[in-house]
């Protein structure tokens, strides 16, 4: 049996308890995903910046902390805010830059700014994925990451700007194919021909045999019989 003093102490303890859980919804929180992906796609960075902006700007009511892999990994780094209101933001392929443009205009200005949301980036990649006739899925996951996808992003985009195939066929970046060993991986449509372990110098004659004259480069396919046979 507990004595009137203790109840009274206990009673106290939930308030306070509520007043910390009332004050936390009083914040705007800001999350920052700090999965193996957003890592490896530059997070940390993104991370220290919206720390020392909302210091540097004194911006009280703003918490500022890290989550794990929210399962669209080709966005990342992503920051996730979620305002008084209960309104979330998704705001995908971040750079430090970005992040300070966010603080500014969402958490000082309190307006979204859409050409960074996810809403805003995917319906881009819809229209230029609608308007291809071909399509190159690049796979951006973490193993692709580290195996060098991004270099062939670039090199993809630099060798079909050359060949004059720029508006025809659309790089996107994908998530994990699940072939992560074999990585970088892309995957052409249609046909959906599977090249594994592609290296910069092979994109110039993936695009000029494959995507302009119709004839995959066959000792770049992969191979699952092989594989099986490994
Ligand atoms: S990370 Fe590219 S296939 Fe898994």
């Amino acid at each position: 049996m507990k004595t009137l003093e203790e109840l009274k102490m206990l009673k106290e303890k939930a308030l306070g308890n509520m007043g910390i859980r009332h004050e936390k919804n009083e914040a705007v929180r800001v999350l920052v995903g700090m999965g193996t992906c957003g890592i490896a796609a530059g997070a940390r960075p993104i991370l220290s910046v919206l720390v020392e902006e909302v210091n540097k700007e004194k911006l009280e009511g703003v918490i500022i902390s890290q989550t794990g892999c929210t399962g669209i990994c080709q966005y990342e780094p992503m920051v996730e805010i979620y305002d008084m209101d209960g309104t979330k933001t998704t705001y995908v392929n971040m750079t430090p830059e970005k992040a300070v443009k966010v603080v500014h205009g969402h958490l000082i200005g309190k307006k979204t700014i859409d050409e960074y949301t996810l809403g805003a980036v995917t319906t881009s990649q819809w229209k230029t994925i609608h308007m291809a006739k071909s399509h190159i899925l690049v796979c951006t996951g973490t193993g692709c990451t580290s195996s060098g996808c991004e270099e062939i992003i670039v090199k993809l985009n630099e060798n079909l700007q050359k060949a004059g195939l720029d508006k025809e066929v659309a790089v996107i970046k994908a998530g994990c194919f699940g072939l992560c060993a074999r990585g970088p991986i892309m995957v052409v449509y249609p046909g959906g021909t599977f090249y594994a372990m592609v290296k910069p110098e092979d994109i110039g004659e993936i695009v000029q045999e494959h995507l302009l004259k119709g004839r995959p480069v066959t000792r770049l396919v992969y191979d699952e019989t092989q594989e099986k046979k490994m």
